[in-house]
């Protein structure tokens, strides 16, 4: 299959997703995460996850219970290759600065890239809603949001609950690169 043959059929695919995610999976509702630009491999991984009924979400469930690998390929291709919209608010020096300390100190750069904007398996926290980043902070602590392998319920339970908001604050007004 030669390079980016999925796309076209991605976004046809992608039209399910808009009321959501929006047009190009850039959401304008806090409640749904934007996926544009996410890595390739955490959308379908996310996806998988969501059909085999291992991250559980209502909402997500019957959209995912009917596709088919070929389903999944093609719609992480066409929303990894979306640009993600800037930022809605800009940051504030203080939150920045200790925001960015917490993620420093407890290695989210390590695994999320030094502009924690996600690698393979690993989504891009960089310009995600506050709100939607704070809700799975919140459920990766309470064991709620399973994970792939463990390591972000595990990393969620150094922080307190004033770190965690502070860091969902700091992560979502940080831009793309
Ligand atoms: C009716 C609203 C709705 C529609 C339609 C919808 N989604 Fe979602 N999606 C959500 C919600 C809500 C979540 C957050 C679930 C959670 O909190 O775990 C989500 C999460 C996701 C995630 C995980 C993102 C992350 O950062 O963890 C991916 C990937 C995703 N959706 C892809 C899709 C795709 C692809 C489609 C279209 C085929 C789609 N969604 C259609 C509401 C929707
Ligand atoms: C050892 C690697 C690792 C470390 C360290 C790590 N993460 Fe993660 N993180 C992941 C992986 C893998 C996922 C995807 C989990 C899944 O969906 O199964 C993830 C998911 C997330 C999500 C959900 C985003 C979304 O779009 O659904 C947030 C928020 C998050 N991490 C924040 C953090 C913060 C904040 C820190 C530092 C306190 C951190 N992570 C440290 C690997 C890591």
């Amino acid at each position: 299959m030669p390079a980016g043959a999925g796309v076209e059929e991605g976004r046809q695919k992608a039209q399910a997703c808009v009321a959501c995610h929006g047009p190009d999976g850039n959401s304008q509702a806090p409640a749904f995460p934007s996926i544009a630009g996410q890595p390739r491999q955490f959308i379908e991984m996310s996806l998988i996850m969501f059909r085999e009924g291992r991250r559980i979400n209502e909402v997500m469930k019957p959209i995912v219970d009917k596709m088919s690998n070929a389903d999944v390929r093609d719609l992480a291709q066409y929303f990894a290759g979306q640009t993600m919209a800037p930022p809605a608010r800009k940051p504030d020096a203080e939150v920045a600065a200790r925001g960015r300390e917490i993620t420093e100190k407890n290695n989210c750069v390590q695994c999320h890239g030094p502009r924690l904007t996600g690698q393979q398996h690993i989504p891009r926290l960089a310009g995600q809603h506050k709100e939607y980043l704070l809700a799975q902070l919140k459920g990766f602590k309470a064991a709620k949001r399973a994970d792939f392998d463990g390591t972000m319920t595990s990393a969620a339970q150094a922080l307190s609950a004033d770190q965690l908001d502070l860091v969902a604050d700091y992560l979502s007004t940080l831009s793309p690169p």
